[in-house]
């Protein structure tokens, strides 16, 4: 098939051209076109067979479903079975623009287009050419980020050409898009709306609107069962695998520096995303900036097209700098965990342990790893007195401590009396306090929970180790004696930063 590609000014549009692309559609054919989050390839949304077309040219699974864009308010009647009042406050206050919403179907969607589901996903963009072309079209146009399945969504032209090019009707060239991430998708099927995915539209904008919403746990993790089924799909990761190194941005900055030095010694080519702030402060490696720090919107306009000049380049690993993480921040960084696979690095913000003098062990349970963690720490020499504990994420009531973990302290001469579970509380979290945590998962939980708090480290960071400590649950005593053994390692290492931090006077 021959590709048309056609280009148009964005504030002075070619209507025969729109007319053109809008028969395309009403023939059961492909167009991609531009709108305001990234390039959308769009077909007629109440055709069942034009989803399946949309599928085959992206080499898509058919049971990720499409959003459906329409041009106008009215038009979301036709495709619901009812409008609830939120989701008519947030229609009136974000539409047209980067906002998603999942309601129940009406039966004039075809299965086809919602994957199966008996709920549709609705969008009404405010990109002019995507209004003009849905309504010359018929009004409802399905369309996925116009990409094949695992690249980054384009956010030029040029990027929907190199995907697609022989495999769709024609492209509408309108230039680069302005927000460069894809819409915020918000489920309002249940009581409490649902961020199924974070956009440029925020929580933070949408509350004062309709009160309460909440967030996918499933966002930020990897193994999980999110409710968008396109989010369980390792959406895009670059040929080369990349790590996200997340933390204060100088100590970012240093700590890739270190990477690359050995990567490059193991003679690596070595890419970097950089900032820039930061760019130049890298010595080697093929290094590309994503914009500055702290403006969110330019980094998500740049992010994907880095991410896909990266795909050019012949380097056998890369480093990534994470970006702030307010507003738009969340759903960029959202993304680029997705493409590091969630290999993510974080360099502890704080190594002056001088500011605390409490250190808290945290795991699931508090039962294993963190109460062998609490006695291990208790018998250290330590310059000055801490008050050392442990506790559970999830503690129902409290348990005694695990019986195999018991017998290893036992054996190992280490007192550990009377010890039961207790849960982390709001009370914990007080200035002086350094949480330690044995996996990089429980930080996160933890903010999940109780919110943000900048002492959480895991005890890999601590001590320059960067993995988890596995859980030793469920194994033979031997699981336990070895993960004591690791402990001891590292809590040993840690003593030793804690007391050599502490005489040096000059530091
Ligand atoms: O900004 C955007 O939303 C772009 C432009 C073109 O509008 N479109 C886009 O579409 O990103 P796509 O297909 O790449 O992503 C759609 C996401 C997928 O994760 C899909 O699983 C989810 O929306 N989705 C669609 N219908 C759904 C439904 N009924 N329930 C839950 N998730 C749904
Ligand atoms: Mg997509």
């Amino acid at each position: 098939m021959k590709t048309k590609i056609v280009s148009m000014d964005n504030t002075n549009l070619n209507n025969d051209i729109i007319e053109e692309a809008g028969q395309i559609i009403k023939q059961g054919g492909l167009v991609a076109f531009p709108t305001e989050t990234v390039y959308g390839l769009g077909a007629d949304a109440l055709q069942e067979n034009a989803a399946a077309r949309i599928y085959e040219a992206k080499g898509r699974p058919s049971d990720n479903p499409l959003i459906v864009h329409i041009s106008n308010q009215e038009s979301l009647a036709f495709l619901v079975r009812e409008i609830p009042d939120k989701a008519k406050a947030l229609a009136k206050c974000f539409w047209p623009g980067p906002l998603t919403m999942i309601l129940y179907k009406s039966d004039t969607v075809p299965c086809a287009t919602t994957g199966g589901l008996d709920t549709v996903a609705v969008r009404m963009p405010g990109h002019p050419i995507s209004l003009a072309l849905i309504q010359a079209g018929g009004g409802y146009i399905a369309a996925p980020s116009a990409n094949v399945s695992g690249r980054p969504s384009p956010t030029k032209a040029e990027h929907v050409i190199d995907d697609l090019d022989g495999k769709i009707d024609m492209v509408i060239d309108g230039g680069e898009v302005g927000i460069g991430l894809e819409s915020t998708i918000v489920d309002l099927t249940g009581d409490i709306p649902v961020i199924l995915r974070p956009g440029y539209i925020t929580r933070e904008m949408m509350e004062p609107v309709i009160g309460e919403i909440h967030i996918d746990q499933n966002i930020s993790e990897p193994a999980a069962q999110p409710k968008a089924p396109g989010m369980k799909y390792r959406h895009y990761a670059p040929k080369a695998p990349m790590v996200l190194v997340e933390g204060e941005a100088l100590l970012v900055a240093e700590k890739i520096i270190s990477c690359c030095a050995e990567a490059i010694q193991n003679g690596k080519m070595v890419g970097i995303i950089a900032t820039d702030e930061t760019k130049n402060s890298y010595p080697d490696g093929i290094i590309k900036s994503i914009g500055f720090r702290d403006n969110g919107e330019a980094i998500a306009h740049n992010l994907y097209a880095v991410l896909r000049e990266f795909d050019k380049e012949e380097v056998d690993i890369i480093y990534a700098e994470s970006v702030i993480e307010e507003g738009i921040g969340y759903a960029i960084r959202n993304r680029m965990r997705k493409a590091a696979g969630y290999h993510v690095l974080h360099v502890p913000e704080i190594t002056d342990f001088r500011k605390y003098n409490r250190i808290l062990f945290i795991t699931g349970s508090g039962t294993g790893r963190a109460s062998m963690a609490e006695a291990i720490m208790k018998s250290m020499k330590l310059v000055r007195p801490f008050e050392i504990e442990s506790r559970g994420i999830v503690v129902l009531f409290p348990e005694p401590v695990n019986q195999k973990a018991e017998t290893v302290m036992d054996i190992k001469g280490v007192k550990i009396k009377d010890q039961k579970s207790s849960p982390l509380t709001e009370e914990d979290f007080t200035k002086g306090t350094m949480m330690v945590v044995m996996e990089t998962r429980q930080r996160e939980k933890i903010i999940e929970e109780f919110g943000y708090f900048s002492d959480i480290f895991t005890l890999g960071e601590l001590t320059d180790t960067d993995t988890d400590i596995p859980s030793p649950l469920g194994q033979p005593l031997r699981g336990y004696t070895e993960c004591y053994d690791i402990l001891e390692g590292l809590l040993q290492q840690l003593a030793d930063k804690i007391n050599n931090k502490e005489e040096d006077k000059t530091w």
